[in-house]
């Protein structure tokens, strides 16, 4: 055991300094009462334990992933807003498989195999509006958007197809947060068993009653996982977003996992408005100058300039507080400077990134986009609160980009952050195909790289379901 890690005689937090404290002790010290359930600690032991650099690259692997994970899990296919009216309905693809969700009744929504039970070939191509039906382009076999089977030419040359037994072949689907999950497996338990205590962890914090700024799909050279979990550790700011340090904590940041059942999720969360103890020359009031900067950037209605009785947490918060207060109407007169500024963000299994708080009010979302283990998409809403009055702003339309594409020209400043993070994927996925193979796989730091590790134990139960 190295000296370094004697110091820490467990696997919990590192420690901060009087100008750049962990998130613990910032929360003591919040203007405001902070949520237990952000205080609230869980960080167990996972060990140490590798995994071999193949399950990034593998195609076995990958379709053991694809039999085990994406064809029998609850996973996000698309929001609500996207399919606001019957008939509406969205083409989720993942891994080589699709499907068809579709709005189906004002409060009712169906997903269904995305496959013409003709001859198979892919019902629907693309996303769209208004549907009545769906007509496959090959024959013209019709269905109807509650799956039942509506039409088919030469009826009399089918005299083994009883339409009755020919509806489209649905899959689960519930909604939570204003998110439409489904699950390929017919069998699997519900939507609830699979969130568990996570919606506990959001009750006061809906996300369904949002709507998105933007939706931004990028396509990634690399396996999803390689994609995910750059977002899943603060520890890669000091080097991959230098920029960041001034007021970003990174080293403060709280991970915390949780394994209930069913359900598996983790979190983090990250101080913002103090710098990082790794700052060159760091300062509150520099934190504090360069939060402003950003929020600014998302205001262009606001004055630039820093006004003097801003110059800490406490104060910018409440700053905040009345900015968002104007903007939706709401009252945010008792949320805590933590629930104002920082990152707080969530992970549920297997690829779900849902943020609480108005630091970022982010949702990501991973998955392979076809059938390979090389290549993926990495999705992310800004979900604004909708005004307490009034209908919600119609949800902006989602912008797709290629891998090459960056995010800064579409999104502004905050674009820069994933571009960054983009940056190291392909070579990630270029070093897991040429792994040196000793020692025997990539290696995670025990607390801040935890979620890392969670995942990959949750994956590894997955492929052993029978
Ligand atoms: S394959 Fe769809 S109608 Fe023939
Ligand atoms: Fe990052």
């Amino acid at each position: 055991m190295s000296k370094a890690h004697e110091k820490f005689n467990d696997y919990q937090r590192g420690i901060g300094t009087e100008l750049s404290p962990n998130w613990r002790d910032l929360a003591k010290a919040d203007s405001k009462l902070v949520p237990e359930v952000l205080t609230r600690e869980s960080s167990p032991n996972l060990g140490t334990g590798k995994i071999p650099p193949q399950n990034y690259t593998s195609y076995q692997y990958h379709r053991q992933e694809v039999e085990k994970v994406w064809k029998r899990t609850w996973q996000v296919a698309c929001r609500e807003e996207e399919i606001p009216n019957v008939g509406d309905h969205f083409v989720y693809e993942v891994a080589g498989l699709s499907f068809l969700v579709v709005r189906s009744a004002e409060k009712q929504f169906k997903a269904y195999w995305n496959v013409c039970l003709h001859r198979g070939r892919r019902l629907v191509d693309k996303s769209g509006c208004d549907a009545k039906s769906f007509r496959c382009g090959y024959h013209a076999w019709t269905w109807n958007i509650d799956g039942k089977l509506s039409y088919y030419p030469g009826e009399w040359d089918f005299p083994d197809v009883e339409p009755e037994k020919y509806n489209l072949r649905e899959v689960l689907i519930d909604t939570w947060g204003g998110f439409i999950f489904i699950n390929p497996d017919i069998k699997a338990g519900p939507l609830a068993n699979h969130l568990g205590s996570l919606t506990k962890h959001f009750e006061n914090w809906p996300l369904d009653k949002r709507f998105t700024l933007w939706h931004v799909q990028k396509t990634i050279n690399a396996n999803w996982k390689v994609a995910l979990e750059a977002f899943l550790e603060s520890y890669h700011l000091l080097q991959t977003h230098p920029q960041a340090l001034s007021s970003v904590a990174e080293h403060g940041t709280q991970y915390d996992i949780y394994d209930e059942g069913e359900a598996h999720f983790s979190r983090s969360i990250t101080p913002t408005g103090i710098p990082s103890k790794h700052a060159k020359n760091g300062s509150q009031i520099g934190a504090i100058a360069d939060v402003w900067a950003l929020l600014n950037a998302l205001r262009a209605d606001q004055a630039v300039e820093l006004p003097p009785e801003i110059t800490d947490r406490a104060s910018i918060s409440e700053w905040r507080r009345n900015v968002m207060k104007e903007m939706t109407g709401a009252d945010y007169s008792t949320l805590s400077d933590a629930e104002m500024l920082d990152s707080v963000q969530y992970f549920l299994f297997p690829n779900f990134c849902p943020w609480y708080g108005e630091g970022l009010p982010l949702t990501y979302v991973f998955r392979p986009n076809a059938d390979s283990p090389e290549t993926s998409y990495f999705d992310v809403w800004m979900l604004i609160r909708s005004p307490d009055n009034g209908t919600p702003p119609l949800a902006a339309k989602t912008m797709k980009i290629g891998p090459d594409d960056h995010f800064e020209p579409i999104i502004g400043a905050m674009g820069l952050i994933f571009d960054q993070d983009d940056m190291n994927m392909p070579f990630v996925q270029m070093g897991m195909k040429t792994w040196p193979g000793d020692p025997v796989g990539p290696t995670w730091g025990r607390y801040q790289e935890s979620r890392i590790r969670h995942l990959h134990q949750l994956l590894a139960l997955a492929l052993k379901r029978p």
